[in-house]
C-alpha cells in the first residue's frame, strides 16, 4: 500500500485537477485553469483555511468525491447503501491511491466496518475531457442493496453561479435555459427509461459574465441512456458541488459478496475561454475517443429517409421512383423507415414481427434495393427492436415478454409496450431477426435504431425494476448486432432526440437530433445540441416545404444551410419539388460534398444569441478556411442588421471571402453583397471590424465561405 500524499495532482494541456487527501476521503481542491510551477500545495492550503463560524461544525466535513453520511455529511449523499445492518451509514477512509502518469489517478477508500470499498477514477485525456466514476464493492458476505452510487461529486468554486440547462419536448429538444444558483438544490430527475427529450444529463455551470468567448464555465455530461439524477446544491456554508449519477429504481442493484457496481462515466471539462471552448473540448474528445474511426475517417453520406415522404405508405415502384428523384438532387444514402415489415400498416401493429411484409413487398426488398444501389446510393433500414405492439405474432406467442408491474394495468403510449430485454431468449429473439434480414440482404449498410414510448412500468420478470439491466442488454445488442455485421452503421434515434447522450455514442455512429424538420426550430435544437455534442453525428434533413410537425412554410434556401451544418439529408416526398427546389437541392448537397470535411473536423464557433438570429461558424483546426452562418430569425429591431465579427481566424492572415449561400439572394436594394465577394480580408479587419450584414428577410441563413490566400 502506497503511503496517502496531501495532495494529488492530474492535469491535461488546459486543466489543472488538484485532490486533497488530507482527511482521508478524496475532495476537489481546485479544478481550474492550468496551474504554472509558482504555485505549490502549502499555497493552496493555506488560501483556503476556513475559521469554525457560530453555531457550526469545527471543522467542515469534506466535500469528498463521495461525500456519505458516515463521513458527517448533510448534503445529499454521494452513495447511499443498505443492508439488514448498518450499510446506510458508510463512510470509507481513503487507503490507498494509484497514479501512473500525471493525466490519471484512482483513489481507493475502505469502510472496514461495513466491508466496503469505493473507488474513484479519474482520467483526463488530451483534448482537456475528463473520466470520472465510482465503483463500489462489497467486500463483505451479506447482499448490499445499492440505492444510489454517483459518478465523482464535483465541488465548484464559488463564483461559478450560474445553471445551465438543457431542457425540451419532443421536436423541440435542447433547449438552453440559465438560472441562478440558490441556497439549496436544483435537481433534475428523470424516469422515462431512456435518456429524454425532457432532461438531457448535462449541465453547464459558469458565471454570470460568461459568454461564448469568454469567462470560467465547467460542463458535466453523464454516459448513460436509462434513468438519470442531476443535482447542483449550494449548501449554507456557501460551498457548490455538482453530482450526477444513474437514478437507480428500487431494489435494482444488490451486491453479493465482492460485486461491484460502477456509475456511469462523468464527462466533465472547464474553460476559462468560454462557452465555445468547452463544447470545442467535448467535440474533439468526441471524435478522438467515442466514435468508431471506422466510420468517423470517411465522408458521411447525404441520407434520404422516407418518414415524412410516404410514412406507412410503402409500394416498391413508389420507392424506386423517389429514390430516383433524390438520387439526382444529390444524395448518397436512402434509409427506408418504418413500414417495410409485416403487418405494419399503421402504429398500431407489427413491432416486434421483424420480417418482409410481403403483402406490400411480393419480392421481398431485393428489388428496390438493387434500384437504390444501381443508382449509386447506399441503403438503410429502419428497426424498433426494443418494442412490441400487442397486435404482432410476437406478442401472441409470448405475451410475458413485456415490461410491466405486478397488478397494474399498462399506460397507453403510440399502441406499444416495451420487451424486456433482461430475459437471453428476448434478446436471442431480437438478434437473431435483425441479423436474418442483414444477411439476407448484405446491401443493407445502414441501421436506424428507434425507440419510442418511455418506460413506465419497469419490472422485469423477477418483478424488480429494470432499466439498469435493460439499459446495458440494449448496448449489448447493439454490439452484438455490429459485431456480426461490423460494416453497418447504427443511428440512435428515440422520437428524436430522446436516446443521444455518450453512452449511447459508444455503441452508434449518428443521433437523428429531432423529429422536427421545421429549420427556424432546428437551428435552436442543433445550437443547444452542439454544446456537447459535434455536428458530424447530429442528423438533419431538408423537411417538407411546409413542416408537418409545426405547418410552418418555410424557403428551402433556409431548410438546406440548416441541414447542410450537421450531418445532411432530406426527407419529404420529392415529387412535390419544383424544378427550383430540385435545383436548390442539387446546389446544397454539392456544397455540403464540397465541406463536409471542414464542417464536421472544425472547431465551432457559437454566437451569443439576441432572439433575432442564430449565427455560428466553423473554422478549420489549421484556420486555412471556415464557414460563418448568419441566420435571420425575425425582423431586426433597427433598420439595419448589425455588424457580423468573424471568430477564430489567424488576424495576420489574408483570407478570401465568398458567400456560398443562398445562390441568388433578391435585396432590397444593393448592399456590400456585390462589392466583397471573392474579394480578400485580413483575419483582423474581419475579427475586429466586422462586415455589415445585408438586409434580408426573416427566415433566411446567408452561409460565407473564407479561403486563407498566399497572399
Ligand atoms: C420516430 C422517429 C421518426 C420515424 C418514426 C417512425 O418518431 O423519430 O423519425 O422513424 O419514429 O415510426
Amino acid at each position: 500500500m502506497n503511503q496517502v500524499p496531501n495532495f494529488v495532482h492530474i492535469k491535461s494541456p488546459k486543466i489543472s485537477l488538484v485532490i486533497d487527501c488530507r482527511r482521508n476521503t478524496p475532495v476537489v481542491h481546485y479544478f481550474g485553469k492550468i496551474l504554472s510551477s509558482a504555485t505549490n500545495d502549502d499555497m493552496l492550503a493555506e488560501l483556503h483555511v476556513r475559521q469554525e463560524p457560530k453555531c457550526a461544525l469545527v471543522h467542515e466535513v469534506p466535500l469528498s468525491l463521495s461525500p456519505c453520511l458516515g463521513n458527517g455529511f448533510t448534503g445529499h449523499p454521494g452513495i447511499s447503501l443498505s443492508d439488514q445492518g448498518v450499510a446506510w451509514s458508510v463512510g470509507a477512509e481513503l487507503v490507498d491511491i494509484e497514479q501512473i502518469d500525471s493525466n490519471s489517478a484512482t483513489f481507493i477508500s475502505v469502510d472496514e466496518v461495513r466491508n466496503i470499498k469505493i473507488s474513484h477514477s479519474l482520467t483526463f485525456d488530451s483534448s482537456n475531457v475528463l473520466k470520472a466514476s465510482t465503483t463500489i464493492q462489497n467486500l463483505g458476505s451479506t447482499d448490499l442493496t445499492v440505492n444510489d452510487c454517483a459518478a465523482p461529486t464535483f465541488a465548484v468554486p464559488d463564483h461559478i453561479t450560474k445553471i445551465m440547462s438543457f431542457e425540451g419536448r419532443w421536436s423541440y429538444e435542447f433547449q438552453t435555459t440559465s438560472i441562478d444558483l440558490f441556497l439549496g438544490a436544483y435537481t433534475r430527475e428523470n424516469r422515462k427509461g431512456k435518456t429524454s427529450h425532457d432532461n438531457f444529463p448535462g449541465v453547464v455551470l459558469h458565471t454570470p459574465h460568461t459568454t461564448e468567448d469568454q469567462g470560467e464555465c465547467y460542463g458535466f455530461h453523464l454516459a448513460w441512456s436509462g434513468n438519470h439524477r442531476t443535482r447542483v446544491e449550494l449548501l449554507p456554508e456557501q460551498r457548490t458541488y455538482a453530482q450526477m449519477s444513474e437514478l437507480l429504481g428500487s431494489g435494482e442493484i444488490v451486491l453479493g459478496k465482492d460485486e461491484s457496481y460502477s456509475s456511469p462515466v462523468l464527462y466533465v471539462s472547464y474553460s476559462s475561454e468560454g462557452l465555445n471552448q468547452l463544447s470545442q473540448q467535448f467535440h474533439d474528445y468526441v471524435r478522438k475517443e467515442i466514435l468508431n474511426p471506422q466510420f468517423h475517417s470517411l465522408p458521411r453520406p447525404v441520407h434520404y429517409n422516407t418518414w415524412e415522404g410516404i410514412y406507412f405508405d410503402h409500394d416498391t415502384d413508389t420507392l424506386k421512383q423517389l429514390a430516383s428523384i433524390v438520387a439526382d438532387v444529390g444524395a448518397e444514402r436512402f434509409v427506408l423507415d418504418d413500414g417495410w415489415f409485416k403487418g405494419r400498416r399503421t402504429d398500431r401493429a407489427g413491432l416486434g414481427d421483424w420480417i418482409v411484409d410481403k403483402d406490400v413487398y411480393p419480392d421481398g426488398l431485393q428489388p428496390l434495393i438493387d434500384h437504390v444501389t444501381g443508382l449509386g446510393l447506399g441503403f438503410g433500414i429502419w428497426f424498433e427492436p426494443e418494442m412490441v405492439n400487442p397486435d404482432s405474432d410476437l406478442f401472441r406467442q409470448h405475451p410475458d415478454w413485456v415490461l410491466s408491474t405486478l397488478g397494474n394495468p399498462q399506460i397507453d403510449f403510440r399502441h406499444q409496450l416495451v420487451l424486456d430485454l433482461t430475459r437471453k431468449e428476448v434478446c436471442d429473439y431480437l438478434f437473431n431477426q435483425i441479423s436474418d434480414i442483414l444477411t439476407e440482404y448484405p446491401q443493407i449498410e445502414y441501421i436506424k435504431w428507434d425507440m419510442n414510448r418511455d418506460i413506465n412500468h419497469t419490472g422485469d420478470q423477477h418483478g424488480v425494476s429494470g432499466i439498469h439491466k435493460q439499459t446495458l442488454a440494449v448496448y449489448a445488442l447493439i454490439d452484438r448486432v455490429k459485431e456480426r455485421h461490423p460494416a453497418v452503421e447504427i443511428e440512435s434515434c428515440s422520437s428524436g432526440g430522446a436516446r443521444i447522450d455518450y453512452g449511447v455514442l459508444q455503441h452508434t455512429d449518428r443521433v437523428w437530433t429531432s423529429d422536427s424538420n421545421d429549420a427556424l426550430d432546428r437551428l435552436s435544437i442543433q445550437r443547444g445540441a452542439s454544446f456537447f455534442i459535434p455536428s458530424n453525428l447530429l442528423g438533419s434533413h431538408v423537411g417538407p416545404r411546409d413542416c408537418h410537425i409545426t405547418r410552418r412554410i418555410m424557403p428551402i434556401d433556409m431548410r438546406i444551410s440548416t441541414a447542410m451544418f450537421c450531418h445532411m439529408g432530406m426527407e419529404m416526398d420529392p415529387r412535390e419539388l419544383t424544378e427550383e427546389e430540385k435545383q436548390a437541392l442539387r446546389d446544397g448537397t454539392d456544397i455540403y460534398k464540397k465541406n463536409r470535411h471542414l464542417i464536421h473536423n472544425g472547431d465551432l464557433y457559437r454566437y451569443d444569441s439576441d432572439g433575432q438570429n442564430i449565427n455560428f461558424g466553423i473554422v478549420a483546426k489549421d484556420k486555412s478556411e471556415a464557414l460563418f452562418a448568419y441566420n435571420s430569425i425575425i425582423e431586426t429591431r433597427r433598420t439595419q442588421p448589425p455588424i457580423f465579427r468573424y471568430k477564430g481566424l489567424l488576424a495576420d492572415a489574408i483570407y478570401e471571402l465568398k458567400m456560398i449561400w443562398p445562390t441568388k439572394l433578391n435585396e432590397y436594394s444593393p448592399s456590400l453583397l456585390n462589392i466583397i465577394d471573392g474579394k480578400h480580408y485580413s483575419g483582423e479587419a474581419l475579427m475586429q471590424f466586422g462586415m455589415q450584414l445585408p438586409i434580408v428577410c426573416p427566415q433566411s441563413g446567408l452561409v460565407f465561405k473564407l479561403t486563407k490566400t498566399t497572399i
